[in-house]
Formats: C-alpha cells, structure tokens, sequence
C-alpha cells in the first residue's frame, strides 16, 4: 500500500471539503438497531466510511467481584479495533489509546443511564471498530447509546456524539481522517439532548475561545441532527421486529469476530 501522502488543501478554492462536503456538513450517517443475535442490546453506524458495532449486555453478574459497586450497576465499556479496521495492520494487542478511548466513551455515556436501579451488577458495552476513517470515539458513542436502549436499560436519553474542528483556518464539522490528521484541530463532543449537558468535550490542537465557542455551537447542532437519526433508528427497529424475534440483521451479524479479553477494561475512574 502506497505511504499516504498528505493533501496540498483541505479546503477547496470552492470551499468544500476533500470528499465534497461543504464545512458544516456531516458525512453520510446509517444507523442500524438489532444487528447482534447474541446481545441484549446492539447496533451498528456506518459514518462515511467509518463502521462500528457496539454490544450490550446486562444488567448481569459482576466479575471480577471486587469492581463491584454498592450504590449502582458498573458501565464497563471496551472500545477495540479491528487489526484491518486501519491503513497500517493495527496491532491486536490492546493499545493505550483503545483504553483512553474507552475511559471517555463509558464516561459520555454515563450520565444518561440509570445506574443506580442496577446496584452490584454491570452493563457492559463491547465496542468493534471494523473501518477507521476519523471520528471513531463519537461514531462508537452514537452507536453504544443505540445497543443500550437496544439492552432495555433506562435512560435519559439517547447520547449523540460528533468532532468539529478546523481546517484550512475553516470551521469543520464530522471529520475524516485526513482532516483529523491533517487540520489544525478538532473537538470531539457529546451531549444529553435533552438538557444540552455536555457529556463528552475534548481538544486537540489550538483554538481560540471564539473559535472553540463556534466549533461547540455547531457541534450542539450538528448532535441535535444525529439525535433525531438515532430515534428514527430505534423506531424502525421496533417498528419492525416482534419483541421475541431477538432481533438479528442476517446481513452481518455471523461472521463477526469480537476477540475483546477482559484486560483492557473501563469505565470508572477511580
Ligand atoms: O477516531 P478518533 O478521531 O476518535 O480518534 P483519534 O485517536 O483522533 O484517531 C483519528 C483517526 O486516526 C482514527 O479515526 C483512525 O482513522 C486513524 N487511526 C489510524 O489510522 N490508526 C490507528 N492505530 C489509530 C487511529
């Protein structure tokens, strides 16, 4: 494969962006809910070309026990990718990187589920990385809301997840990868629809505050958009499965392979 070269201008004498968009668009974004037989809940995003699976279980058993807490269920989230899910094979051990990712993935999605009903007990959410084009943490918040609400346990709400950024001195919002890379910076974030809470706000690069009150404002938006996507998901997979089917999507849920061990564990900080 031919070392990957970097683009000349991210933002077009036009204004769009390298695969077309204009700045405030996001990429093409398909949801899909029940698409594990195994899980309790599941769901998959294709964004762009970034695809993701998420798993829920639980409430269930702790182990080991001694994570186990008194007051409420356990969020033990493990984000992971696939080795070809990258340009370069990714090595399968589990990176720092993965464990950062699922650190701030369970701590987004916290704050919209009640865990205190569920004391002594976990939810667990496996994270599969298939393809990684940028956007992957927000990508794999927008589907592990989905698997959890798939799972049954109660929540706020459903957690929308995106990264503005910018580009070319431009405001960008839902990266790809040459962006993420190759701009100035970018804002993952993640937020409680219905109370505009921030759940999720990380930086990397260097913004000034207007530019980062810009970027958070488009953000907002833009998470508002995905929301909506996320209820029509949920919708026309209830719509349309009997409560005892299980759910299934036959297209893609056989051949998967979540090789996730139980060592790259997250999800609370102390
Ligand atoms: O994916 P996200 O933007 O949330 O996280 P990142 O750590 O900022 O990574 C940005 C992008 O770099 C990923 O989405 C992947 O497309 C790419 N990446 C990669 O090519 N190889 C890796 N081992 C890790 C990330």
């Amino acid at each position: 494969m031919s070392p990957e070269v970097k683009p000349d201008f991210l933002i077009s004498p036009e204004g769009l962006r390298l695969d077309g968009r204009r700045p405030d668009e996001l990429r093409p974004i398909e949801l899909k809910v029940g698409v594990l037989k195994q899980a309790d809940g599941s769901a998959s995003i294709k964004q762009g070309k970034t695809y993701i699976i998420a798993a829920a279980y639980g409430p269930r058993e702790l182990h080991p026990k001694h994570l186990t807490l008194n007051d409420r269920a356990y969020l033990r989230v493990v984000y992971r990718m696939a080795t070809f899910s990258v340009p370069d094979r990714k090595r399968p051990a589990p990176s720092r990187r993965e464990r950062e990712i699922s650190m701030v993935i369970a701590n987004a999605l916290k704050p919209s589920l009640f865990l205190e009903e569920f004391p002594r007990t976990v939810v667990d959410v496996f994270i599969q990385v298939i393809q990684a084009d940028g956007g992957t943490r927000c990508a794999a918040i927008n589907a592990a809301s989905l698997a959890l609400a798939d799972a049954g346990i109660p929540m706020r709400c459903l957690v929308p997840s995106v990264a503005v950024g910018k580009a070319d001195g431009v405001l960008i919002v839902d990266l790809g990868d040459e962006e993420d890379k190759y701009g100035e910076g970018d804002v993952p974030m993640a937020i409680l629809p219905t109370t505009n809470d921030i759940t999720l706000l990380q930086q990397d690069g260097s913004f000034t505050r207007e530019d980062l009150m810009e970027a958070m404002q488009s953000g907002l938006q833009a998470c508002k958009y995905i929301h909506e996507l996320q209820k029509d998901a949920l919708k026309r997979a209830f719509g349309s499965r009997s409560p005892d089917d299980g759910g299934g999507d036959d297209d893609f849920d056989d051949d998967l392979e979540t090789d996730l061990g139980e060592s790259e564990i997250a999800g609370e900080d102390e």
